[in-house]
């Protein structure tokens, strides 16, 4: 509780603080430390209040409309009981817990992985068919326009080209030894374990239904992502749990040191999971594929175990030198 309070008080703090290297001009591109929420609950009851609210539920309890086990066969997209709003804190709104805000002006964008330009509901999709191991939704279909619709209203205020603080889930310095599974496995029984339980399959909601998703969302088993979800690359993991977990914890105030952010990511990520078919397309262009991409091939020539474990910087230099020399690595 008293934790609690302190980290709100900070957060207001960092809140109204000038960001690092803001300047006294004010330019487009410039962090916007102001940039709030906007509040759903003043939303009307017309069409478009409906549909956000809608979108909203589906990814605070995606489980239960879209999930393995809901009545409508047809409505089965999710493969696993995991909601989006567990590794999209605050529904999305959370800074460095992977937040959804803001995005509606970056897409389509450019798409490394598949090689080409996606819109809004192909990144979706891709987080449909490996974060939520399922299979995915078509453009036109309810839940999508729904989820769709939730993501635009979280981007009301927010200018186009305006880059808020807080994207994704953090950049901590890397350590230069490979992330240590072994140091992580005694580092997890002493602040995961009590919640995600010993062996990682998380904490179940009490209900006499079977389908009614997780208090503790499961991190590795066959319930959980696929190893193609970006929740499965060391420095995803490693980020977020360091400004995020245990939960409760923020950026401002985190628990783990860096170092036990890593060892305990290597851990997570040496665990079995459900296994993603046709990984090998991904990122047509080798050179685009980051360094700590857990699954080959690779247009380099380290080990797999240094892809999954680091230390990644020797392997960004050799990439660098790979695109200055013009090579076109084969697949
Ligand atoms: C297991 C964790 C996990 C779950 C569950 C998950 N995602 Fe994601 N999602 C991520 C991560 C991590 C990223 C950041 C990109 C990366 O590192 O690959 C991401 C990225 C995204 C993005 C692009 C964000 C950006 O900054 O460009 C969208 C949109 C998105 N997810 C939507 C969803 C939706 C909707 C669901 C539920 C249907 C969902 N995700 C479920 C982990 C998850
Ligand atoms: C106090 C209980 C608690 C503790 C301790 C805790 N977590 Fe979590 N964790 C959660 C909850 C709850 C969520 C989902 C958050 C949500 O849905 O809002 C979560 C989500 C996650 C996720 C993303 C969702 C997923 O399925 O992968 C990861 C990764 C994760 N935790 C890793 C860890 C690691 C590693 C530790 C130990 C350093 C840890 N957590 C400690 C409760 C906890």
């Amino acid at each position: 509780m008293f934790e609690r309070l302190l980290g709100a008080i900070l957060c207001l703090l960092v809140a109204f603080l000038p960001a690092p290297g803001a300047r006294a001009e004010t330019s487009p591109l410039e962090p916007d430390p102001f940039w709030n929420v906007p509040d759903i609950g003043s939303l009307p009851d017309d069409e478009n209040g409906r549909l956000v609210r809608r979108g909203r539920d589906l990814i605070t309890a995606t489980y239960a409309h879209i999930g393995p086990n809901v009545p409508d066969v047809q409505k089965r997209y999710a493969g696993n009981n995991l909601a989006c709003r567990n590794c999209h804190l605050d529904a999305g709104a959370k800074r460095f817990g992977n937040p959804l805000w803001g995005l509606i002006d970056q897409f389509p964008r450019y798409d490394a992985e598949s090689g080409q330009s996606i819109g809004i509901a192909q990144r979706l999709n891709s987080c449909m068919t490996r974060s939520m191991n399922g299979r995915p939704l078509a453009e036109t279909a309810p839940e999508m326009r729904a989820m769709v619709a939730y993501i635009e209203f979280l981007s009301v205020g927010v200018k186009p080209g305006q880059i808020l603080t807080g994207y994704g889930a953090g950049d901590m310095p890397e350590l230069d030894r490979p992330a240590d599974p072994v140091r992580g496995a005694s580092l997890y029984g002493q602040n995961c374990a009590m919640c995600h339980a010993p062996d990682g399959s998380g904490l179940r909601r009490l209900s006499a239904e079977p389908d009614f998703g997780y208090m503790v969302p499961p991190l590795w088993g066959p319930d959980s992502f696929n190893n193609g979800a970006g929740m499965n690359r060391l420095g995803t993991v490693a980020n977020f749990v360091h400004d995020n977990m245990p939960n409760g914890t923020s950026y401002v105030m985190p628990r783990l040191s860096p170092e036990d952010a890593w060892d305990v990511a290597a851990f997570v990520v040496s665990q079995p999971r459900p296994v993603k078919p046709d990984l090998a397309k991904d990122y047509p262009d080798l050179l685009q594929k980051p360094a700590d991409t857990p699954y080959g091939p690779y247009a380099d020539s380290f080990t797999p175990q240094q892809h999954v474990y680091g230390p990644f910087g020797p392997i960004r230099e050799e990439i660098a030198r790979l695109k200055a020399s013009g090579t076109v690595p084969k697949r």
